[in-house]
């Protein structure tokens, strides 16, 4: 490489030295083939401890006479380089890029590997749903254990020590039996661990797992779903209760659709009603019409839905709630039943066996 002769400043800034100085930086410019080698190039010729930077730094101490003419061609020949730099530069960065496109392209032609995606149970999709509607007013989710206490599961519910309900062949009683735990057989203990929880007024619905000792098979569950609803207030009445079953069956099952009550009996409400859905596939039309016969509701125009009525007073009491100020009303359905008649699910089998083809057909439940 061209060095400055320091003990004759003049020699360094001849034009033949300048021009050998200039044919050896675009020599080494011109061979270099990547970045990092542009950069080492960059330094060697165009840095400040390049051959031309030192002659630059020469001028001070030839003639004053000489400098205009050495600055000038010093001048050019760092122009040349810098140009030189900057047409190489973008070369290869050029080739760079297309070297870089060339090894990281995708063939979109290949076949890929499928991860297969699940999907929400239609159960949870259920409760999703049914839970957004009563959101929706307002209400809140309350939830409990499913492991419960005999007096909540039975005895705050007024459900009396020889109702046929707290016999073993229908609760699954948990050992010790003196520890008085049943598995719970109704969301129904939710309304008074709300009632016990929360600050009144109270709007709460429960939907969750229930159990009992039953057979397995296309219609029964030993576990199974139920949501319960729950408003204590003052100045709660039946027609409250009509009210908001109209609205849920509504959101549920579309517009127009109506509930009626069947008088019934519950030991936690009284009044007590049994609550039917009009059929959301006949409205009734296939009633008494042979010709047009309805499997949704099997030509009645009703389907049975739930139970419901008036909070009786004794619950309130037993939550330490004045029946004299407020009163309330509650209705429970069965979550897996109504995911029966609404989508068309024929066996109950299916809610439980994880097939993951029976929560693909039915995905779009609740959304
Ligand atoms: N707990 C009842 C059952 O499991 C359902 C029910 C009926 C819930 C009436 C209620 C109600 O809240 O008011 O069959």
């Amino acid at each position: 490489m061209s060095v400055p002769n320091e003990s004759d400043p003049a020699a360094s800034l001849r034009a033949e030295a300048i021009d050998a100085m200039v044919a050896e930086a675009l020599a080494a410019i011109a061979a270099a083939d990547s970045t990092s080698a542009l950069k080492d190039a960059r330094l060697a010729h165009a840095g400040d401890r390049s051959p031309l930077a030192l002659a630059n730094r020469a001028i001070g101490a030839i003639p004053p006479a000489d400098r205009k003419q050495a600055g000038q061609l010093l001048g050019a020949a760092r122009g040349r380089v810098q140009k030189a730099l900057a047409a190489r530069t973008a070369e290869v960065e050029a080739a760079e890029l297309t070297r870089v496109l060339a090894e990281e392209a995708v063939d979109v032609t290949l076949p890929v590997e499928l991860h297969p995606a699940g999907a929400i149970h239609p159960i949870t999709g259920l409760i999703d749903l049914m839970s957004d509607v009563f959101v929706g007013m307002g209400w809140e989710i309350a939830e409990g254990p499913e492991l419960e206490s005999e007096w909540l599961n039975f005895d705050a519910l007024n459900i009396g020590a020889d109702h046929p309900s707290r016999g073993e062949t229908d609760t699954l009683f948990v050992e010790p039996v003196s520890n008085h735990l049943v598995m719970r057989t109704h969301t129904s203990p939710v309304q008074i661990r709300s009632l016990l929880e929360r600050e009144l007024p109270v709007y709460v619905v429960c939907p969750g797992k229930v159990y009992r000792a039953d057979e397995y098979d296309a219609t029964h569950l030993p576990v199974f779903h139920q949501i319960e609803g729950l408003a204590v207030d003052k100045g709660i009445s039946m027609a409250h209760l009509r009210g908001t079953l109209d609205h849920f069956a509504q959101a549920m099952f579309g517009a127009g659709i109506r509930t009626r009550m069947r008088p019934h009996y519950f030991p936690f409400t009284e009044p007590s009603a049994e609550v039917d859905l009009q059929c959301f596939v006949c409205r009734g039309e296939s009633v008494g019409n042979p010709d047009r016969p309805c499997r949704t509701c099997k030509s009645e125009g009703w389907i049975e839905w739930g139970g419901c009525g008036v909070v009786n007073p004794r619950v309130l009491r037993a939550c330490g709630v004045d029946p004299d100020v407020y009163s309330g009303f509650a209705f429970g359905m069965g979550i897996d039943r109504t995911l029966m008649f609404r989508n068309n699910a024929s066996d109950l089998r299916d809610f439980v066996e994880g097939d993951i083809r029976f929560s693909r057909m039915l995905k779009g439940v609740a959304r």
